[in-house]
């Protein structure tokens, strides 16, 4: 199998289900990332049958919000000194800050500068509500 090495320092999306990869690659546009990107998809895993991983081998504030919505139960590895110093599950975010936009047009949020901020409706499906017009929606991101 293609073996791509192990890393000095970054960050290590693992777990990721086959096929979200790719969309999470562009979600957190990492093709405007100054530093090494690796995507790798359709890796055989025990648990998983296939997964995708990615790989970002330079500082990057990652927004794990993001992560959550669109490639939930990945593992995101914080890598220090060639070392995994931070491993954390991801899942679906409860309540989210900034990311989602409301499809209501009349929404405050759509003409106010305000935070927007959703919560969590229901997991499957995938649904937030608009905290401020309660608005219900799908999340277009995952
Ligand atoms: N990794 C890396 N560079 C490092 C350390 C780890 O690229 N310096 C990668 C590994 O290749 C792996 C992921 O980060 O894909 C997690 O590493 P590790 O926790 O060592 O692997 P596992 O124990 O298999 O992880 P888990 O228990 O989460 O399945
Ligand atoms: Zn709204």
């Amino acid at each position: 199998m293609i073996n791509v090495s192990k890393i000095r320092k970054g960050i290590v999306i693992d777990h990721i289900k086959a096929g979200d990869g790719i969309k999470l690659y562009r979600a957190l546009n990492l093709e405007k990332i100054q530093g090494v990107v690796v995507l790798m998809a359709g890796i055989p895993s025990e648990k998983m049958g296939k997964k995708d991983l990615i790989k970002i081998e330079t500082d990057f504030d990652l927004n794990t919000d993001l992560v959550g919505l669109v490639a939930p139960s990945s593992t995101v590895n914080m890598i220090e000194d060639g070392r995994v110093s931070k491993k954390e599950k991801i899942c679906l975010p409860k309540k989210i800050k900034g990311v989602l936009t409301c499809i209501n047009p009349a929404c405050v949020t759509n003409h106010q500068d305000v935070d927007k901020l959703f919560e969590l409706e229901s997991e499957d499906p995938v649904r937030y509500r608009c905290c401020y017009c309660d608005q219900v929606m799908r999340s277009d991101r995952g």
